[in-house]
């Protein structure tokens, strides 16, 4: 088992990373549980497959288990899913004492944390990602919420968990498209902190994409490691934090006009190629490295290109972005692969060229 410990002023943690859900009795010796119930959440996709193996370990070290089912997609982060689930806990009578587990992909992660976090003033909080998305990122670093009114993630909070239980096993039964999601994180994660680590991947492709044991457990431990090092420097998401923003300004902007159509990592990609080909053009990255980090998308079923776009749209889009403080929009450039910078003198005009070099021609 592998077990990697974030140290925040904020609380600390670890991570285990482990195949089977085994050894999560093992990493859960340390915490104490003497008559404390568990309850977990999870969604319906997620249940049919892991619930009952979660279940059997949790029984037997917990005094009472329970679950809770939500409708698998991202329409269910919202408030009300939140308040049927503090019913559940109060008719259950669950106290400060007792645990919450979530069991899912960032969606149940987040809307879990959020209610650990204010049921009662905070129960204690387990994460069991099963997505490449939620352990290589999503699971670390203690944001949690839920969307409102149209917002993504408008109503949360900051809270920890006590420990994160990574089960590679679950990565196999994820949809292509949802690993390659998550992977297009682990590649970001790669170009901002670690070029030794972007040569491991371009090196392990075919054992990564055979979703092969060891390569699963290397690529979520060494993102999982890159994350950890942001959110200790930053815990509360104040400087550098904002790296994990690579390809997130234009990519979210993409996303917000291609609801439905594109997946989050996929505009994360074509974002990542945005922002590489700006710093090309300020010269801060080669000809070369640019390209290498726009073709190396390819062979993990990331797009590079997309058609269709409102490039004016996206701009304004953009313009409204959080990120725009008033010291002007903070872009995340990349000065060589491994090194990501921040960077508040990207101008509209740059943006707009990007957008033609990521918008589908035939010519491509
Ligand atoms: N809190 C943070 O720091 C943070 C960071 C990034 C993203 N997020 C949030 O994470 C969410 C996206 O997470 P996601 O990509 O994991 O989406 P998700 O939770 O919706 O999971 C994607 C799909 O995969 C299914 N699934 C999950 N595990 C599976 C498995 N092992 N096998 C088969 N199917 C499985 C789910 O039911 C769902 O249909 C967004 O709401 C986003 O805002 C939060
Ligand atoms: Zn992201």
């Amino acid at each position: 088992m592998e077990k990697i410990d974030v140290n925040c002023q904020n609380g600390s943690y670890n991570i285990f990373i482990d195949k089977g859900f085994e050894s999560l009795a093992e990493a859960l010796k340390e915490i104490d549980h003497e008559g404390c119930k568990a309850f977990i959440v999870t969604d319906s996709n997620v249940a049919p497959l892991y619930l009952e193996s979660l279940k059997s370990v949790l029984k037997k070290i917990f005094a009472q288990v329970d679950h809770s089912e939500i409708k698998a997609g991202e329409e269910s982060k919202n408030i009300k899913t939140v308040e049927d689930l503090y019913s559940a806990l109060t008719c259950a009578k669950y106290t400060r004492s007792d645990y919450i587990f979530a069991l899912g992909g960032g969606v149940v992660g987040d809307i879990a944390g959020f209610l650990a976090a204010t049921y009662k003033r905070g129960l204690r909080f387990v994460q069991v990602p099963t997505t490449l998305l939620a352990m290589a990122d999503s699971s670390i670093g203690g944001k949690n919420g839920v969307d409102y009114n149209g917002y993504k993630n408008m109503v949360g909070s900051f809270y920890n968990p006590i420990l994160i239980y990574d089960n590679i096993e679950t990565l196999k039964s994820l949809e292509d498209r949802q690993f390659a999601n998550g992977f297009a994180e682990a590649m970001k994660s790669a170009i901002i902190k670690d070029s030794h680590y972007y040569e491991w991947m371009i090196d392990s492709m075919y054992e990564i994409n055979d979703r092969e044991d060891d390569a699963l457990i290397e690529l979520v431990s060494k993102s999982a490691s890159i994350k950890k090092s942001v959110v200790e420097n930053d815990p509360l998401d104040k400087g550098e934090r904002a790296l994990l923003n690579l390809g997130h300004t234009i990519g979210h902007a993409i996303e917000a006009d291609k609801i439905g159509e594109l997946l989050h990592g996929e505009c994360v990609a074509l974002g990542t190629v945005a922002a590489a080909f700006i710093s090309w053009k300020k010269n801060m990255l080669s000809m070369e490295e640019y390209y290498e980090i726009r073709d190396m998308f390819v062979p993990f079923n990331l797009p590079i290109s997309v058609d269709n776009i409102d490039k004016d749209h996206i701009i304004d889009n953009i313009s409204n972005d959080k990120k725009v403080d008033n010291k002007g929009l903070k872009f995340i450039l990349i000065k060589k692969i491994g090194k990501a910078v921040i960077d508040a003198s990207v101008s509209k005009e740059e943006i707009m060229e990007a957008l033609k070099e990521i918008e589908y021609s035939d010519e491509f």
